[in-house]
């Protein structure tokens, strides 16, 4: 009789843990194919505007909506450069429209026209990519304040003041994403970049605060936290007297591809992530600074100024 209950209890124990595993299982089955589809989730029909659109990371954000179906909107400086980006584009295989769109953002005046005819042009903006950026190599001591002034007015203001003009088509419409291309030097500081790591810390106080003001509007905002990626920021970057650095720096040679960097952000937008982080080992030097400060101050001090 014992035997026969030990048996019972057995048994009921042992349907009542498998139960419990399929239910897991099932469980984690779920998950896996939600986020599957999510994934799946295309850019087909987006309107996408991409700022800094005519090099290196924008470059190839773009070619990477493009290959989703994304309509796109490219703008920068150099019209050439986005005709040449525009001609790469073409060849591949989507009829979407892509409209190139001349736009300094540091003429924060003449923005809210150019956002204007660009709504009229597309029916509105869904995705609104702030990447245009200028980067710094010089000493904060050495650097005059007018450099200082421009980096911030491209890098903070332009981006502020586009993504301003830009809000009130989104808010009216209750949907839309806002994606900031901000750095891990957003997150500390380094060397020789005193006035690019304090543009892009500002655009995360900035943006931290708009993504809880547009939460509730169905507005997504995405901050994307680049390590080092191969491009020619090291080049175009400003040094003291506001002439060009003109030299592609070993750590920027060295770094991730941007077109790796495109698949992250893809990834990022499907996901509503808050914040990506992507590039090589210099990452660790975020969570380094977060947990351990005192060791980050001591590790960080000791690197190449570069
Ligand atoms: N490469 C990296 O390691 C790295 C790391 C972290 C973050 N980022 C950020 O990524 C973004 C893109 O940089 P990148 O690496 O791709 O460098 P990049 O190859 O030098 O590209 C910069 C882009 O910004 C545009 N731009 C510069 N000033 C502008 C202005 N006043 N108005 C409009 N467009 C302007 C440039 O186009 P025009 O010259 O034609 O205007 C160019 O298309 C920047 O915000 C940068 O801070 C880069």
């Amino acid at each position: 009789m014992s035997g026969c209950l030990t048996c019972a209890t057995e048994h009921v124990n042992r349907l009542g843990v498998s139960s419990l595993v399929e239910i897991i299982v099932h469980l984690r089955m779920a998950a896996i194919i939600s986020l599957f589809l999510k994934s799946m989730g295309s850019l087909r029909g987006k309107r996408i505007w991409i700022t800094g659109a005519s090099s290196g990371i924008g470059e190839a954000l773009a070619q990477a909506c493009r290959v989703e179906g994304a309509e796109l909107i490219l703008s920068a400086r150099r019209l050439s450069e986005l005709e040449r980006v525009a001609a790469k584009l073409a060849t591949v295989d989507s009829s979407a429209p892509i409209t190139l769109q001349v736009l300094d953002v540091s003429d924060t005046a003449g923005i809210p026209a150019v956002v204007t005819s660009v709504i009229q042009q597309t029916g509105g903006i869904d995705i609104l990519v702030n990447n245009a950026g200028i980067s710094q190599r010089s000493y904060a001591v050495d650097t005059s304040l007018d450099v200082d002034r421009r980096i911030m007015e491209v890098n903070f203001f332009g981006t502020v003041a586009l993504t301003k003009a830009v809000l009130p088509d989104m808010l009216a419409r209750k949907s839309g994403m806002i994606i900031v291309i901000s750095s891990i030097s957003g997150k500390f500081g380094f060397y020789l970049r005193s006035a690019y790591s304090a543009s892009k810390h500002a655009l995360h106080g900035f943006f931290e605060s708009l993504r809880m003001e547009v939460w509730n509007e169905g507005i997504r905002v995405m901050l994307v936290c680049p390590g080092k990626i191969r491009t020619n920021i090291s080049l175009n970057a400003l040094t003291a007297d506001g002439s060009a650095h003109q030299t592609m720096d070993e750590a920027q040679a060295t770094g991730k591809s941007a077109e790796a960097l495109a698949t992250r952000i893809l990834q990022g937008i499907r996901h509503e992530e808050e914040e990506v982080f992507f590039g090589g080992s210099e990452m660790k030097a975020v969570w380094i600074k977060r947990y351990f400060p005192r060791l980050f101050s001591r590790l960080i001090r000791k690197q190449k100024p570069e």
